[in-house]
């Protein structure tokens, strides 16, 4: 699975490509996920897949994965229009200190990605969840203070 943000964002592009030939379409995320059971069978896989994968499962260490587990399903739920709310911490209150890079964050969608083709997911709907996720990833990444002037 070599799929970066930048071939996300190419996918991205082309969507929105699409939606210009159009009427946007009806919103059916939420039912292409298969509806908040849908939703925790894939967190379940994705956390499976995150705790195994070596780049990031570190920073996962000693997590109650149940706790994130309900929290990201309903996030998730939520971002796809479902009948779910999110009660869990703001994604830049749940990620301050973790010292999560561009790689750590690409690494998760790309396990995420793996958790949704464990899952059938149809890949159109694959890129509407991701499209819905990219707005969260300044506040999730940390950015870099910047070096001390040398003069
Ligand atoms: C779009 C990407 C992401 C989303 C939507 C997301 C969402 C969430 C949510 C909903 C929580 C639970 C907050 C709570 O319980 O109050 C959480 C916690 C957490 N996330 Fe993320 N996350 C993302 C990216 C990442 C990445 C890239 C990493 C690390 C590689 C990461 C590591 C963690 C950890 C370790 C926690 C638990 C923090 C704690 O319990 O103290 N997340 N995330």
């Amino acid at each position: 699975m070599t799929r970066t943000i930048t071939g996300l964002l190419l996918g991205l592009l082309l969507a929105g490509c699409q939606s210009l030939a159009g009427p946007p379409a009806e919103d059916t995320l939420y039912q292409d996920l298969g509806e908040r059971t849908g939703i925790a069978n894939i967190v379940r896989d994705l956390l499976y897949v995150v705790v195994e994968d070596e780049r990031i499962a570190e920073t996962f260490r000693g997590v109650d994965i149940a706790s994130l587990h309900r929290n990201l399903t309903d996030q998730i739920c939520y971002l796809a229009n479902g009948p779910c709310t999110y009660s869990g911490r703001s994604m830049e209150a749940s990620h301050a200190g973790l010292g999560i890079d561009e790689t750590d964050f690409n690494a998760l969608a790309e396990d995420l990605i793996l958790a949704m083709e464990q899952n059938d997911v149809p890949v159109s709907a694959q890129n509407r969840l991701l499209k819905r996720l990219v707005p969260l990833h300044d506040e999730i990444v940390d950015i870099p203070a910047p070096r001390p002037s040398s003069n």
